[in-house]
């Protein structure tokens, strides 16, 4: 009978965990995935120290428009006050710890009544009214010391960032090299901006939330995880996919640093076209094409629509996907995690065009979607599949010797490696191990 393999990390298991161990530059253990007092260190180490995507800043944007988010596990409201600024408030009351507002978006014009013993808060979050006065002694208790705690907020060109302690680095150094890709979007858009007001798909899944992270920028699985759909697209199985996905293909795999990364497309997207090709009309796409010519002139935007849309996720909790998709990663336990899908329009493009870029997401991660409920299965199968305590390690090598480092210092990989993954890692590695 076969012996159950050392896993290599019992030594750790009761004193302070060592991520060091835990997380080789080939290698991660499997641990990493179902240790609840990892989980519990995560929450600490990366989503309280770092800038966080909590929204868009069109999602709120009238005066009095909130949402309510989370930045790790910690429940956070963003709102825009009656002046028009924006703010982070923690969703807490100040009296006994209620969350005094468990929807998900509306307006609160009015501010916001904690339900429990009805303190009501401005929508800027300063504390306006205490039901029946004070309590012991009014002269001890000033309402301007009881407003809801914010939280640092910054935005870049309109995407929101929350940061809980932010003593160490600016929003635009954390985002590194991802700023070219979010830069990217927004080139697309005949008014340079967008909106994110369409709603948002919800799936749930019984598994970790790094899986989620590390899935969007592995493109070594598209090929064999999501067969059916590559069938369905191409059902004569006329089209070579491995000249996109395989050894010799075209697409790259980029780690942009700070936990960041790229699956790079462009080059099939200069060779094919991008979404400009689906069922869209040829006066929807001239006149798009024109708008966006008329900002930027026409060499730019020729040279925009022929990169398409970029495809990559910022560490920890934001992904962009074309044709068109903010995700936002919510881990809730070490194996529950929330995805939020966000349609991204581009502001003034034709309707058509915005109408086709929002029914790609639902096709392609609504429920009956026939990408992501792959990707969702798998999750929890990999979960499922962390019980068996064998030999735990888990292998990222592909390509670990053949990757390149680029001019600016980012990372690149041919689609099938796993440079991504050792770069998300990599920071999450740094951030564990961070004084
Ligand atoms: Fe909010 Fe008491 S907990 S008013
Ligand atoms: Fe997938």
């Amino acid at each position: 009978m076969g012996r159950v393999a050392d896993t290599g990390v019992s030594k750790m298991s009761a004193a302070r965990i060592d991520y060091r161990e835990l997380v080789r530059d080939d290698r991660i253990h499997g641990r990493l995935y179902y240790d609840e007092e990892i989980f519990r260190e995560e929450m600490e180490r990366i989503f309280s120290r770092v800038w966080v995507y909590v929204g868009h800043e069109s999602e709120v944007a009238e005066p009095g428009e909130f949402v309510t988010r989370w930045i790790g596990s910690q429940p956070v409201i963003l709102v825009r006050d009656n002046r028009r600024s924006l703010n982070l408030l923690l969703n807490r009351c100040r009296h006994r710890g209620n969350t005094i507002c468990q929807i998900e978006k509306g307006n609160a014009g009015g501010g916001f009544r904690c339900a429990y013993h009805g303190w009501t808060y401005a929508n800027n979050g300063d504390l306006v009214g205490v039901t029946y006065g004070a309590g012991a002694d009014p002269r001890d208790f000033r309402k301007e010391d009881y407003g809801l705690n914010r939280v640092a907020l910054e935005s870049y060109k309109g995407f929101l960032f929350g940061n809980l302690n932010p003593n160490g680095t600016s929003l635009e150094n954390q985002l590194g090299r991802s700023i070219r890709l979010i830069d990217q979007i927004l080139d697309q858009s005949p008014t340079g901006e967008v909106t994110v007001r369409g709603g948002a798909l919800k799936h749930m899944y019984r598994a970790n939330w790094k899986m989620a992270v590390e899935n969007v920028v592995d493109s070594y699985h598209p090929l064999f995880l999501h067969s059916s759909t590559f069938k369905m697209i191409d059902s004569a199985g006329k089209f070579d996919w491995d000249s996109i996905y395989g050894p010799g293909g075209n697409a790259r795999v980029r780690d942009l640093g700070n936990g960041h990364a790229q699956i790079d497309f462009s080059a099939q997207n200069r060779k094919a076209g991008s979404f400009l090709h689906s069922p869209i009309s040829a006066t929807a796409r001239k006149d798009y094409v024109e708008g966006l010519a008329a900002r930027i002139g026409r060499e730019r935007a020729s040279d925009i629509l022929a990169d398409g849309d970029p495809h990559f996720e910022i560490f920890p909790n934001f992904n962009y996907l074309p044709p068109g998709e903010i995700r936002i990663i919510r881990p809730v336990g070490v194996a529950e995690t929330h995805i939020y899908y966000f349609p991204v329009l581009f502001k003034g493009a034709p309707d058509e065009i915005n109408l086709e870029r929002h029914q790609q997401v639902c096709l392609l991660h609504g429920s009956a979607g026939v990408i992501a409920p792959d990707d969702i299965d798998v999750y929890e199968r990999n979960q499922e599949g962390f019980r068996a305590r064998a030999d735990e390690w888990l292998i990222l090598n592909r390509g670990i010797r053949s990757e390149v480092r680029e001019e600016d210092g980012a990372i690149v990989g041919m689609a099938y490696e796993e440079t991504t993954q050792r770069g998300i890692w990599r920071e999450y590695r740094d951030l564990m191990t961070r004084a």
